[in-house]
């Protein structure tokens, strides 16, 4: 899950590799490093924390370098921990998890070798220079046959100061080129522009920049194809456009990419294909992580209903442990903003091989997950850089609900329009100003607590998660007719407890359950669309949400929650966009 970057050409290095590591912030930000040839002297900086701390290396000369940005594995966040990592003649670094790296570690050591980090990043570059004979590439691929787990590589070797070794496996990683140099980076925004080819490396393969010219090799070293990667101009760092924080701006834009969404599903040209199978599922399988995850439990609930189409949602990294059983008949939807979660992607391609036929729900549409899938449905959200996902969840319930919808209308089934769902989402959004009035009964909350029954209990998980997330209150989103099973002991006097009812059928049983924590204490926050229930004496302050049918009322009860936690992280003095200990995507297991 860390960031990084390499050039080799014409221009300085620094300052591409200082703007290529701010675009790749997203993926890890607690250290930063970067090392750069000047001639055939290698120049490596590296800070603990953000990459601003590193602008100074900008003044950097040279025409060639690697930079990283960090999120701790093996090794706390430290500058000595901070990549690139050097022995003898190489220099690197690494995005993923070297599995047996205390083995090879114990090798070194056994040699006689000394090392700098607690990082299993740097007995790669150890291994290297064991297996080195003078080949710089061949050096690479042999070091690359032991490592176990996952990697995606750029070296340098004092030998060949002007060529990046490159190698992928389970960790993204894409190769650049424009007129006059050559780039290497985790993915495509850091290194999209104006006149850039991009390429993808598949798994096992490796890649030398040298001399305005990018060589593939598979994993014994004979020639490889390119693969192309199509993108878009917009890749690149998209702006603030006046908004202090990304997390809100991407909520703003919540409406209109639920417009898109729903208007943009059909056209989708390997819809067909898909919807034939989908039409014959006797059961679809929903494989997800984090806020993917709970978009996955309203979707099935919405597959469920509308479609009596038996559902499962499984967290990824639980579904690719346990063995799962696929029966004929299929669909599995792995959902996934980012397209390079490791857990989401391993539990697809498990379901894949088990034979479900795979549908990728995705944001980004050269990830690693849309290459394996047999279809792809693409959400349309527009880039999001927040770590917290706001926007992408809302997409990807309204692509499902549409799915749902779509495939409940051929079996004759009715199904409530979708069509409301933006204009809610809208008015949802303006009246999610109000609860900023909340956020001073949360600041120093011991724990806050989030109810709802059917989809509301969806709602009040994705909304937990965003609180814990950002804010890093203790906080759990809980189905309300459980409190009474134990956690009902947790709630003191002014606990925080934020009720979700949009459930015309049983608002009264998550009314009874509010009562019975108002009744210990709780101070009780309502996001309701029923107009009477804000009156009731439990409760201290409510939000009344628009109508919206209530099947698909996450994509619209959820914004108040969104903003509950912006505001909350702010009172608290937390960046929103770049909480503590997380990243925004999770290519590690
Ligand atoms: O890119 P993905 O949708 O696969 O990411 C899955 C989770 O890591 C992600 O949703 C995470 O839970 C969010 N940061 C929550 O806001």
């Amino acid at each position: 899950m860390c960031g990084i970057v390499g050039y080799v050409g014409e221009r300085q290095a620094a300052p591409i590799l200082l703007e290529g590591l701010q675009k790749l912030e997203y993926r890890g930000y607690d250290s930063a490093g970067v090392a750069v040839f000047d001639g055939g002297i290698l120049h490596v900086v590296k800070r603990k924390g953000r990459v601003r701390e590193l602008e100074f290396a900008r003044a950097l000369k040279g025409n060639c370098g690697v930079g990283h940005t960090r999120w701790a594995t093996h090794g706390a966040p430290s500058e000595k921990n901070a990549h690139p990592h050097t022995y003898g003649k190489f220099t690197l670094v690494h995005n993923g998890i070297i599995e047996n790296a205390h083995i090879l570690r114990e090798e070194c050591l056994s040699r006689g070798e000394k090392f700098s980090s607690e990082t299993d990043s740097e007995v790669v570059a150890h291994l290297i220079s064991a297996c080195y004979e003078g080949d710089f590439a061949a050096a690479v691929c042999r070091a690359a046959e032991r490592l176990q787990g996952s990697f995606a590589l750029a070296v340098l070797s004092s030998d060949f100061p002007d060529t990046i070794v490159c190698a992928r496996m389970h960790s993204p990683l894409v190769v650049g080129r424009e007129r006059g140099g050559l780039f290497v980076a985790s993915d495509v925004p850091a290194i999209a522009g104006e006149g850039v080819e991009i390429f993808s490396l598949a798994d096992g393969e490796f890649a030398e920049l040298h001399a305005g010219e990018i060589k593939f090799f598979d994993a014994n070293l004979r020639p490889a194809p390119p693969h192309p990667v199509e993108y878009s101009s917009k890749e690149d760092t998209p702006a603030l456009c006046g908004f202090r924080h990304f997390m809100r701006k991407e909520m703003s834009e919540i409406p209109s990419v639920l417009k898109n969404c729903s208007a943009d599903f059909l056209k989708n040209s390997q819809y067909m294909q898909f919807f034939a199978a989908l039409s014959g599922a006797e059961r679809i399988q929903i494989v997800a992580c984090g806020t993917a995850y709970h978009a996955g439990l309203c979707a099935a609930h919405a597959f469920e209903k509308f479609c009596r189409v038996p559902c499962e949602v499984s967290v990824a990294s639980e579904y690719r442990y346990r063995d799962p059983i696929v029966p004929p008949h299929t669909v599995c939807f792995a959902v996934s903003q980012s397209g390079e979660t490791a857990d989401t992607l391993a539990a697809a391609q498990i379901a894949k091989e088990r034979g479900a036929f795979l549908a990728a729900v995705t944001n980004v549409a050269y990830s690693s997950l849309t290459r394996i899938s047999d279809a792809v449905l693409q959400t349309n959200a527009g880039r999001e850089v927040a770590v917290a996902a706001t926007k992408s969840f809302n997409a990807q319930l309204m692509l499902l609900y549409s799915v749902a919808a779509h495939l409940a209308e051929k079996k004759g089934r009715e199904v409530p329009p979708l069509s409301q769902i933006p204009a809610a989402a809208e008015r949802a959004l303006e009246i999610s100003e109000e609860v900023r009035g909340w956020t001073a009964h949360f600041l120093s909350a011991k724990s806050v607590f989030f109810l709802g029954r059917g989809a509301d209990y969806f709602t009040a998980l994705e909304g937990s998660l965003k609180l814990k997330e950002i804010t890093y209150l203790p906080s759990e989103g809980y189905p309300a007719g459980e409190l009474k099973h134990g956690t009902l002991a947790l709630i003191e006097k002014n606990t925080p407890l934020v009720a979700v009812v949009t459930q015309k059928p049983l608002a009264e049983k998550t009314m009874n359950a509010v009562h019975e924590a108002y009744a210990r204490g709780a101070k009780i926050f309502l996001v309701t669309c029923f107009e009477e229930l804000c009156a009731r004496k439990e409760v201290f302050a409510s939000l009344l949400l628009p109508a919206c049918p209530e099947e698909f009322s996450p994509a619209v009860a959820v914004i108040p929650l969104q903003a509950l936690a912006y505001y909350v992280a702010l009172a608290r003095g937390n960046d929103p966009d770049k909480p503590r200990n997380l990243a925004k995507s999770v290519t590690v297991e």
